[in-house]
C-alpha cells in the first residue's frame, strides 16, 4: 500500500499520491420508480430538478425477473426534454437490440459482461451504431471483466444491488470493487467514469462517491423525496461532492 499526500479524489486516489483528480459528479435518475402513465411529464420534471441525464432500466424478463420498457416508449418521451438518455440494457441479447435503442434516442447504451458472450464485439458495435458504450457488472462479477475493453467504453456500471427492481438495499461490499474499477481506469489512463446504481441514497451515496463512483443513479430516492425532486437531486449532488472534496 503506497502511504503519502492523498490527491483529492477517492478512496483509490488517496493510496496513490497525484492520482487524477475527481472527475465531474452527475446525479442520473432511474425512472423506473416513475409514473408510467405520465412519462414524458416525468422526465420534463426531472430536467427541471437538474439532473445530468436520465436513465431508462430496461428489463426483458430472462437477465432479470422483471419487464420494462422498450423502445417505443423511450421514443415517445424523447421530444420532451432536452438531457441525454441512457439506456441501462438488462436483457440476454442485447446485441440485436441496439439499434432500436440508439433510434429511440438513447445516446448511450449500457450493456451487462454476464449478457455478452462477445462482450468486446458488442460494444463495438454500439460505437458503430453512432452511441457510446457502457458495461454493468453484477455484484458477484470481478471487475476483471473489464479489464481488456477499458478502451471500448465511456463508463463502467458497478451494480450495489442484484438488477431486476427499485427500492433495494445498497450492498456497501460493492465498494471496494467500485475503488478497484476505478484503479483499473486510472492505471490505464483511460477517459471512463464509474457508475453506481441501487439503493442509492442520503445515507449511502458519499460511500459510494468516496470509493470512486462518480455518476449516481438514484431512482427510490429521488421519487420519494417529500421534498421534491429539485431538493433531492441537489442533495445528493451536494452529497458525493462532499464525499470527494
Ligand atoms: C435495478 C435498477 C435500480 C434502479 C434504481 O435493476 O437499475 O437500481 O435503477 O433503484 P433505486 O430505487 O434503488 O435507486
Amino acid at each position: 500500500m503506497l502511504t503519502g499526500e492523498a490527491a483529492t479524489g477517492t478512496a483509490y486516489d488517496a493510496v496513490v499520491p497525484g492520482s487524477a483528480p475527481a472527475r465531474p459528479v452527475s446525479i442520473v435518475p432511474s425512472v423506473l420508480p416513475a409514473d408510467f402513465a405520465r412519462l414524458g411529464e416525468e422526465c420534463a420534471a426531472l430536467e427541471k430538478a437538474g439532473v445530468d441525464r436520465i436513465q431508462w432500466d430496461v428489463m426483458d424478463g430472462r437477465f432479470v425477473p422483471n419487464l420494462t420498457l422498450g423502445p417505443d416508449i423511450i421514443a415517445a418521451c424523447r421530444p420532451h426534454v432536452t438531457v441525454p438518455f441512457e439506456a441501462h440494457l438488462m436483457v440476454e441479447a442485447p446485441d440485436e437490440l441496439v439499434p432500436r435503442y440508439v433510434e429511440a434516442g438513447c445516446a448511450l447504451l449500457i450493456v451487462h459482461a454476464e449478457a455478452c458472450r462477445h462482450l468486446h464485439r458488442t460494444l463495438a458495435a454500439i460505437a458503430e451504431a453512432g452511441a457510446a458504450a457502457g458495461v454493468a457488472l453484477n455484484p458477484a462479477t470481478p471487475a476483471s471483466a473489464v479489464a481488456h475493453v477499458l478502451d471500448l467504453v465511456e463508463l463502467v456500471l458497478v451494480m450495489t444491488v442484484n438488477p431486476g427492481f427499485g427500492g433495494q438495499r445498497y450492498i456497501a461490499t460493492m465498494e471496494p470493487k467500485i475503488a478497484e474499477v476505478r484503479g483499473m481506469i486510472l492505471d490505464g489512463d483511460h477517459d471512463v467514469d464509474v457508475e453506481v446504481d441501487g439503493g442509492i441514497a442520503a445515507d449511502t451515496i458519499a460511500g459510494a462517491a468516496a470509493a470512486g463512483a462518480n455518476i449516481l443513479v438514484a431512482g427510490s430516492a429521488l421519487f420519494r423525496d417529500p421534498e421534491g425532486l429539485e431538493h433531492a437531486v441537489e442533495d445528493l449532488r451536494t452529497r458525493a461532492t462532499a464525499a470527494v472534496a
